[in-house]
């Protein structure tokens, strides 16, 4: 049993937004520029913005499983998608591929993704059922080269950076563990690859991460039903309860980013379960007590 810390500075309050019964919500990124919230729904294909003005959520269907998207620096979205990474423009609802990878694979998709200091976009993939050792992590260059920079990866999942841009944060969820490694903001490199935070599993599986404006992860567990804050020096800080078990990712959002947003899913819970939560798949806020850093956007 893990001791939790006292929170703070979040004063427990939990709101669902959107009622949105995401089979497999996911990849929440907030665009500054257009007031929203966009994220996805993997399994369904689905790229939602949600707009917290209106309360109103759009949906582009992008025909096939959709793992993470990023902003573009010249506007719409990039996407990492079962076959590979792909361009969404912002009035245009058919992604144009750009790189594929794993095409052939017909047992892997993409998975989480984040765009880098430079503007480079990273996603990985995982076998279907998450066998291990079948996926990879990539990294797409803004110029539409792709590099695989890790094999052997099981479910690639979170991915984050530190504000001084020195140091990648990243989770292959079966690890139980967020590993850190040094980053090269001139090239993309990683080296020296180290262990932050171990999870134990009756405590959930690691699966989304973002890096507060002080420099601490939160991250969500996957059948935890938790979103835990973490000292870069790995001491848990703030846990904060969800009502739904599989909490899948969380990013800062709203005007000055003091909010965080929080999704969630109904994959993996059997009929009963999904009864007991019906808020499973939906959409949430909270007021951390801490302010987020401005997604990147892609370059390319
Ligand atoms: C994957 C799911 C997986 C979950 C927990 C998500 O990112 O898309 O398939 O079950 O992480 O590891
Ligand atoms: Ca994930």
């Amino acid at each position: 049993m893990t001791t939790h810390a006292p929170s703070a500075r979040h004063d427990g309050s939990v709101e669902l937004v959107l009622d949105a019964r995401a089979e497999l919500g996911e990849g929440p990124v907030w665009d500054t520029r257009a007031g929203v919230l966009v994220w996805v729904d993997i399994l369904a294909g689905h790229v939602h913005r949600y707009d917290p003005a209106t309360g109103a959520d759009s949906v582009t269907d992008v025909g096939q499983p959709v793992g993470a998207v990023g902003l573009r620096e010249s506007g719409g979205l990039v996407l990492a998608v079962r076959d590979g990474f792909a361009l969404l423009d912002e009035d245009g609802p058919t992604p144009r591929p750009l790189a594929a990878v794993e095409r052939e694979d017909l047992e892997t998709r993409m998975n989480d993704g984040e765009v880098d200091p430079a503007g480079r976009f990273w996603a990985g993939t995982m076998e279907l059922g998450g066998a291990l050792g079948r996926g990879s992590l990539y990294r797409l260059d803004p110029g539409g080269t792709v590099t695989r920079v890790l094999a052997d990866v099981s479910i690639s999942n979170g991915l984050g950076w530190s504000p001084d841009e020195r140091t990648l944060y990243y989770i292959d969820s079966p690890t139980q563990r967020i590993d850190a490694y040094d980053y090269d903001r001139s090239n993309g490199a990683i080296a020296n690859r180290r262990t932050v935070v171990e999870i134990e599993a009756a405590d959930g599986l690691p699966d989304g991460l973002t890096v507060d404006a002080e420099g601490f992860l939160w991250v969500a567990l996957w059948g935890g039903s938790t979103v835990r804050r973490y000292a870069p020096d790995g001491r848990l800080d703030q846990v904060v309860e969800l009502p739904v078990s599989q909490v899948t990712s969380c990013a800062f959002g709203g005007s000055d980013l003091a909010e965080l947003y929080v999704t969630s899913a109904w994959a993996g819970l059997e009929e009963q379960q999904r009864r007991a939560e019906p808020a499973a798949g939906g959409l949430f806020r909270l007021r951390p007590g801490v302010r987020g850093l401005p997604a990147r956007r892609f370059a390319g």
